[in-house]
């Protein structure tokens, strides 16, 4: 059986999607019976070189010419954009073609009204390219955790960010230099905002969220923190224990009904998975009753990881039910702030005494909380000391840095890193 697609994009992925389907369509139909092939593809510029598009393929910039045509059987949508794309989406899903995208800033912003509305015609629409592209965590968390409850989540999503922070962890580059960097090798865009200041990975924590939890947020009532104030010297300074700083996004059920969600550089143990990716990849650690801790690793995007994530939609979409868009939780949940955090505590001084003496002054209580510190010397000449706190309460936490900071000693720049 043949099952035409219509193709909203033909850039990065889109182009990616018609090599795989060359690659792999024998070995689908040998498994499946079904014959994939590309009707038509969108695209806004028809007079494009594009080098190797088979001829059989219809360029269109009329999107009438796929959602109008009854012989299309299935809508991928890989343009990107949060305009058109949706009216493409929408007006698919209501004539029941269908729909699999990559586009997470759509699904992010507009999933839930565009999932009750494929719920409501009874079609699928899958979105696994839209979080971590190369790793299959939309699917693992839709089917395989139906049987276990999860109560967190946590990873790297942009491989903009843990690219730029590997290369200044390891190879000493300056933010300027890493950012570079990452537009010279393709893993930045000409305008980094989205990735540098947090965007893009609270997207993909927004749809994770969402899935999991049933929980819907938005951007701005995220508590936000991107990449561009760490320092050269935060990164040697955390270092001094082991530690490494990454841009992380965490979801954690801290009550019946809440979930505490944020997106911020956070300095990860060696002790941790985390601490092993690298570079551009991405990785998820999710925390459930049964399994306890599990991490997916792998490429965040790229042609033929993100490709590939939306051939296996494509697939899944013709061949299995129509309830892989269901959330786990029909509670109704609220954001709410963490209650216990971990912290990292870069202190600056002028003299490396000054600040072991406002330690040692603490009272042993608030001493208690602290679990280990190392010192260091900045590029100023002046120190700095490292401290790591136990997971404490906000209450508890804002009392440690009264008491610290009202050390007449201390210079009062200080930074602090969740971990
Ligand atoms: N690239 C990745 O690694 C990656 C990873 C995960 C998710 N994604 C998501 O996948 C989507 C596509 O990304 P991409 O990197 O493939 O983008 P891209 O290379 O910029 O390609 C976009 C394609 O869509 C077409 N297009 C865009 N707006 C259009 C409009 N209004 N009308 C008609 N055609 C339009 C463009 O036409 P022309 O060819 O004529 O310019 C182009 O073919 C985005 O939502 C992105 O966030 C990408």
């Amino acid at each position: 059986m043949t099952i035409k697609i219509g193709l909203f994009g033909l850039g990065t992925v889109g182009s990616g999607l018609l090599t795989l389907l060359a690659e792999q369509n024998n070995k689908i139909k040998a498994s499946t019976g079904l014959d994939f092939t590309v009707k038509t593809a969108l695209v806004s510029t028809l007079t494009k070189d594009r080098p190797g598009l088979d001829p059989a393929i219809q360029l269109t910039t009329d999107p009438n010419d796929i959602l109008n045509d009854p012989e299309i059987d299935l809508v991928v949508e890989v343009a990107g954009g949060t305009g058109s794309a949706k009216g493409w989406i929408k007006s698919a899903l209501s004539s029941k073609k269908p729909v699999i995208t990559a586009n997470k800033d759509l699904i992010a912003t507009a999933g839930q009204e565009l999932i009750e509305l494929a719920n409501k015609a009874q079609v699928p629409l899958l979105y696994e390219a839209a979080v971590a592209g190369g790793i299959p965590i939309i699917t693992t968390l839709q089917n395989y955790y139906r049987t276990d409850t999860i109560r967190s989540l946590a990873g790297i999503v942009n491989g903009t960010t843990n690219y730029m922070l590997t290369q200044m962890a390891q190879n000493g580059l300056s933010y300027e230099k890493a950012l570079k960097q990452a537009q010279e090798l393709g893993f930045a865009e000409a305008d980094p905002t989205n990735d540098v200041a947090g965007y893009d990975a609270a997207y993909k924590a927004i749809i994770l969220a969402r899935l999991v939890f049933g929980l819907e947020s938005t951007l701005d009532e995220l508590a936000i923190t991107g990449i561009q104030e760490i320092t050269d010297d935060d990164i040697a300074a955390v270092k001094v224990l082991g530690g490494q700083l990454k841009l992380l996004f965490t979801i954690n059920q801290v009550g019946e009904d809440s979930i505490a969600l944020s997106v911020s550089p956070q300095v990860i143990l060696p002790d941790s998975p985390l601490s092993q990716v690298h570079n551009e990849n991405n990785a998820i650690v999710v925390n459930s009753d049964n399994l306890g801790q599990t991490m997916y690793y792998g490429p965040g995007a790229g042609a033929r990881p993100t490709a590939q994530a939306v051939l296996a939609d494509i697939l899944l979409a013709a061949t299995a039910t129509k309830e892989s868009h269901q959330v786990f939780s029909s509670e109704n949940m609220r954001l709410a702030e963490p209650n216990v955090q971990a912290y990292c505590w870069i202190l600056n001084s002028k003299t490396h005494e000054s600040i072991e003496s406002a330690v040692h002054e603490l009272d042993d209580e608030l001493n208690g909380y602290i679990v280990r510190q190392g010192s260091h010397e900045n590029s100023n000449n002046g120190s700095q000391l490292v401290l790591y706190t136990k997971e404490i309460t906000t209450a508890n936490h804002d009392r440690l840095l009264k008491e610290l900071t009202q050390k007449r000693t201390l210079n009062k720049e200080f930074v602090i890193y969740p971990c």
